[in-house]
């Protein structure tokens, strides 16, 4: 595959796993070919408790560590049962995830807080993951692209365009997340490349990865893979099955 960013392939694990399941897919996951080689990245996600269980386990190979959510406020505090950015920098996170359509549904995360998440993760060197994506509703009413367009829009403008180099976007339609039903790598293609055309600084969209996430499988995704603006992929249901994640891995290349 001939890209100008290399592939991330990030396993999203939401809250799932124990200290013994996370140990037996990590050690599947680092018997994989190709990681020495760095052909595409590799990052897991697991659940704030496990983090450091998860480096460890880690700390021999190739694969990238990164949380799943991080605290708005600066650093440390009376901020009970938040996380910072400078604990995920401790723990060596290289990637946080950010705005997921979870958080922003079930825990109220309007852009403005997703906003300053940014900048905390900038702050202490760890690449945020921006989720965007539009619902069913808008899918069917034909006004997705403005949707989607606008949640981009509602963080660059309070943050600057220039924040986003080398940074992610996960392009994440919420009608595809954890329903077996993805967005076609056509639909995904037209989403990544508006995205993409939304940065007209060349150097800042040549630079960003967009990721899909939504039902990634197996058997969708080397066809997602090879459309020019799909950059790897945040997975699900299918990063919990260390065959699936790694076929997936491997289908990237
Ligand atoms: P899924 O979830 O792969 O299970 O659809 C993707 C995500 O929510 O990031």
């Amino acid at each position: 595959m001939n890209k100008k960013r290399d592939n991330l392939i990030a396993g999203n694990w939401k809250m799932n796993g124990s200290l013994k399941q996370n140990s037996s897919l990590i050690t599947d996951i680092k018997r994989t070919e190709g990681l020495d080689k760095g052909i595409s990245e590799l990052l897991v996600c697991p659940p704030d408790p496990y983090l450091s269980q998860a480096r460890s386990l880690l700390s021999d190979v190739n694969i990238h560590l990164g949380a799943q959510n991080v605290s708005k406020e600066v650093n440390s505090g009376a901020f009970t049962g938040e996380v910072s950015a400078k604990m995920l920098q401790d723990l060596d996170c290289s990637y946080c995830i950010i705005g997921h359509s979870e958080r922003r549904a079930y825990h109220n995360e309007s852009d403005d807080i997703i906003t300053e998440k940014f900048f905390r993760l900038l702050e202490n060197k760890i690449t945020p993951i921006l989720c965007v994506g539009e619902s069913l509703e808008a899918r069917e009413f034909g006004n997705y692209d403005d949707f989607v367009l606008s949640q981009l829009e509602r963080v660059s403008n309070k943050i600057g365009i220039d924040k986003f180099l080398n940074t992610v976007i996960a392009y994440e339609p919420i009608w595809a997340i954890g329903t077996g039903v993805s967005a076609s790598s056509e639909q995904a293609q037209e989403m990544h490349l508006l995205l993409r055309s939304f940065f007209s600084d060349s150097i800042i969209a040549d630079s960003i990865r967009i990721i899909y996430g939504g039902s990634v499988k197996p058997s969708n995704s080397k066809e997602l893979f090879s459309m020019p603006d799909i950059d790897g992929a945040l997975i699900g249901g299918a990063s919990l099955n260390s065959k699936d994640f790694l076929n997936i891995y491997k289908s990237s290349f």
